[in-house]
């Protein structure tokens, strides 16, 4: 008998390679999508018509909305991945993140209650390193206190704790995957990462003329999404219900990130200066390039408390489920979203331009 799983935020970057992941696996994948006449199913357009994928309406600020589907699918597995999931925007609008990152995750536990599903349907919780915030340790483990430093993270902690808390008072298989930042040819276009490889398509193609960008300085731990969607299923076929941080346990700064984005373009920087007057100059590269300050700083992508230094620790996750953390390295991460961007910029023209300004103007918090 195949299994059902059941993905919230199934139309973002993680849901989507999941529901490929578990489909390949044999699984039936039921997704649940917001209602909109806007349409942002882009990331599952190519596993729609699948027989074993089905979507439903739904949303976590909409307790009967969930409780709906979970009745009628009966999933055997519910990943909850929905959430207001970017920092920045929680400052803008945090009663919303709250209201979906907190107490959706609620929603989602009592909703398998609602049904009685509670000894019978395992729960995955996207949680985050997030948690960790001004961090207290470096690197960070499953025993490393908790110091959240934005809205969001507020938000995640108590997502995290009502998984701990129904696992222990109704003895539920319910588990909290700690991710460290994941990206891939999929991220949003307002994550940092995938910002630069965009900009550094449009850029190397003369569509932009500089990256501006926030904290330099600011250091993360940086993986695949494709290779963590795969520690998600194997946290719930573990034997108990435990949490598990997901990371590589190497650490590069957002500095980094940018050079060798660039490089995989062909293009060196030399960054000068410092703060608020940093600058990436172009040394070698297109003629047309050489000299040019193709990267600048600006304050409006800094965040009124920042999270600088994330690094973490997957000694358990290798030990006990079995995962491989250095499966894509970073270099092969930066290189694949470059190589992605590059052909998406190319086939895109002129239209890859427009597409980039909203994304700023969304990132600033600014109505065009
Ligand atoms: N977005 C963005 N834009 N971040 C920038 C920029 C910029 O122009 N310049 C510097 N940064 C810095 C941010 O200040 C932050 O320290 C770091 O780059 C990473 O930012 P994001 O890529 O936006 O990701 P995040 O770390 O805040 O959050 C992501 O990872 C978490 C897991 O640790 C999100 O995916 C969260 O949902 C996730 O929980």
């Amino acid at each position: 008998m195949s299994k059902t799983a059941l993905i919230t935020g199934v139309t973002g970057q993680d849901g989507s390679y999941l529901s490929e992941f578990l489909l390949e696996k044999g699984y039936d994948v039921h997704g649940i999508i917001r209602r909109s006449s806007v349409d942002f199913r882009e990331r599952i357009a190519h596993l729609e018509g699948h027989p074993h994928f089905h979507l439903h309406y739904g949303h976590m600020g909409d307790s009967m909305s969930l409780i709906k589907v979970v009745d009628k699918v009966r999933p055997d597995e519910i990943y909850n991945l929905a959430a207001q999931s970017h920092v920045q925007v929680s400052f803008d609008s945090p009663e919303f993140t709250a209201d979906v990152d907190a107490t959706g995750v609620l929603r989602v536990l009592e909703a398998v209650r609602a049904c009685h599903l509670e000894k019978t349907c395992r729960i995955y919780q996207a949680s985050t390193s997030e948690l960790y915030g001004k961090v207290e340790e470096v690197p960070q483990n499953e025993n490393t206190p908790f110091h959240p430093y934005s809205p969001y993270a507020v938000a995640k902690l108590y997502g995290y704790w009502i998984v701990k808390e129904y696992r222990e008072a109704y003895d539920m298989f319910c588990c909290s995957g700690i991710l460290f930042n994941h990206e891939s040819e999929r991220r949003g276009e307002t994550f940092v990462t995938r910002k630069i490889t965009l900009a550094v398509a449009r850029i190397s193609q003369g569509l932009q003329d500089c990256l501006y960008l926030g904290n330099l300085d600011s250091l993360r731990d940086w993986g695949y999404a494709k290779d963590y969607v795969e520690c998600m299923w194997l946290i719930l076929q573990n034997d108990k219900p435990e949490d598990f941080v997901i990371a590589t346990g190497v650490q590069h700064s957002v500095r980094e990130f940018t050079e060798l984005a660039f490089r995989h373009a062909g293009i060196e920087l030399k960054f000068e200066g410092k703060g608020i007057d940093e600058k990436g100059i172009c040394v070698k590269g297109p003629e047309k390039l050489v000299g040019k300050t193709l990267v600048a700083v600006s304050k409006d992508f800094y965040r009124p408390t920042d999270v600088v230094n994330l690094w973490g620790d997957p000694t358990k996750a290798k030990a006990k489920l079995g995962w491989d953390p250095a499966k894509t390295s970073f270099e092969q991460l930066v290189k694949l979203m470059v190589e992605h961007d590059i052909a998406k910029v190319a086939s895109e023209g002129a239209a890859a331009k427009v597409r980039t300004n909203l994304a700023e103007y969304l990132e600033k918090g600014i109505v065009k």
